[in-house]
């Protein structure tokens, strides 16, 4: 039998601007996985995953038609990653077998994606990788990634990957995304093997080492997010406001190189001055497009960080889920901690997550 497993993620900055490509964000893979089995079978294979038994499938009326909106459903994730491995598989020469695929989630509970960790993007990875075992396709991170992104690209269609990249590399990566019109008019002319062997217009992924006292800590608002509905939101709104949303996208890219910078040098005030310009940013962008990014949990979480001394703001898409605090390690958090208590935040007591040299 083989068993894989890949990590959840947490965005540290650079929302929303990182779905244009060249717009840096950063990202942090955390201690929670999805593990992917696979068992040889003969003649039928099965999928099975608890993730998708109870989960609630949201859904639309496109011209008074119901349309199921399938992006939260990590089925379709895993059934793409499956088509595309074997695409390469094929396309390498491997003969297709059958086989007994099961999922195991320590980031949703039966209600659906509860923290916001990324299972998305984490069950594409733990796919994708089980598969290259199992085939003995001897892919290298990048060329994982790149499958990883194809097959959640061709799913949820509007997100940037970045939690495929962290998922992939793990621990602490500046991320910018790659040209998905280069991508699609590329796959439709070459083979799938040519395209994962070419370099991929503006694509970077560039792991951070942090300043030794650097600390995160995580907050939990204990209300659910869809990444994708507010990243459509976004999208929406923001064809009214052309002007307000480019200046939000060069602000962001200043205000997240400056962190990036930040890191390199081990300047954790640099950083933290960083995270607190892009929480600005962030809500300039929501007052632009009208989206709520901040909930009240989030602003609440936010302010009660900052006021013990840490910078703080909403993790990835907001509108529930994750707000993240940067500190550094001489700062007390027992503080906090209670204030976060008597504001029914929960700290969640995650780690970051780094694959062991030598091997994903
Ligand atoms: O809410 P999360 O953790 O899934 O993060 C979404 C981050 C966005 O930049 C808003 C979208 C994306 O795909 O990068
Ligand atoms: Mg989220």
């Amino acid at each position: 039998m083989i068993e894989v497993s890949a990590p959840g993620k947490l965005y540290i900055a650079g929302e929303y601007a990182v779905v244009e490509p060249g717009h840096p964000a950063i990202i942090v893979a955390v201690d929670q996985f999805i593990s992917v089995t696979i068992e040889s079978a003969t003649k039928n294979g099965s999928i099975q995953s608890a993730q998708y038994s109870d989960l609630p499938i949201r859904w639309t009326r496109k011209n008074g038609v119901l349309v199921l909106d399938h992006r939260d459903n990590p089925f379709h994730y895993i059934l793409e990653a499956i088509r595309l491995t074997e695409k390469y598989a094929q396309e390498q020469g491997r003969l297709l077998a059958f086989y007994h695929l099961k999922v195991r989630s320590e980031l949703d509970n039966s209600n659906g994606r509860k923290y916001g960790l990324g299972s998305s993007g984490a069950v594409t990875v733990a796919t994708v990788k089980a598969l290259n075992v199992f085939y003995d396709l001897e892919m290298d991170t990048l060329t994982q990634f790149k499958i990883a992104a194809l097959a959640h690209l061709a799913v949820q269609g509007n997100g940037s990957c970045g939690d495929i990249a962290a998922s992939c590399y793990g621990g602490w990566i500046a991320f910018s995304t790659f040209d998905s019109l280069w991508i699609k008019e590329k796959q439709s002319k070459w083979s799938l093997s040519a395209l994962l062997d070419a370099e991929w217009p503006k694509l970077s992924i560039q792991p951070l080492d942090t300043p030794k006292d650097l600390r995160l800590l995580i907050g939990w608002t204990g209300s659910p997010a869809s990444t994708s509905d507010l990243v459509d939101q976004v999208n929406q709104s923001r064809e009214h406001e052309e002007h307000s949303y480019q200046s939000f996208l060069n602000e962001s890219r200043e205000c997240v190189e400056k962190m990036i910078l930040g890191f390199q040098t081990q300047n954790i005030p640099m950083i933290k001055q960083m995270i607190t310009r892009n929480r600005q940013l962030l809500a300039s962008l929501a007052t632009t497009t009208g989206v709520i990014i901040e909930t009240p949990a989030l602003k609440k979480l936010c302010d009660l960080a900052e006021k013990s001394g840490g910078a703080a703001k909403s993790s990835g898409a907001g509108g529930g889920d994750c707000g993240i605090v940067i500190t550094d390690k001489k700062t007390g958090i027992l503080p906090l901690m209670s204030l976060w208590e008597k504001a029914e935040i929960t700290p969640l007591p995650l780690h970051v997550y780094h694959y062991p040299k030598g091997g994903n």
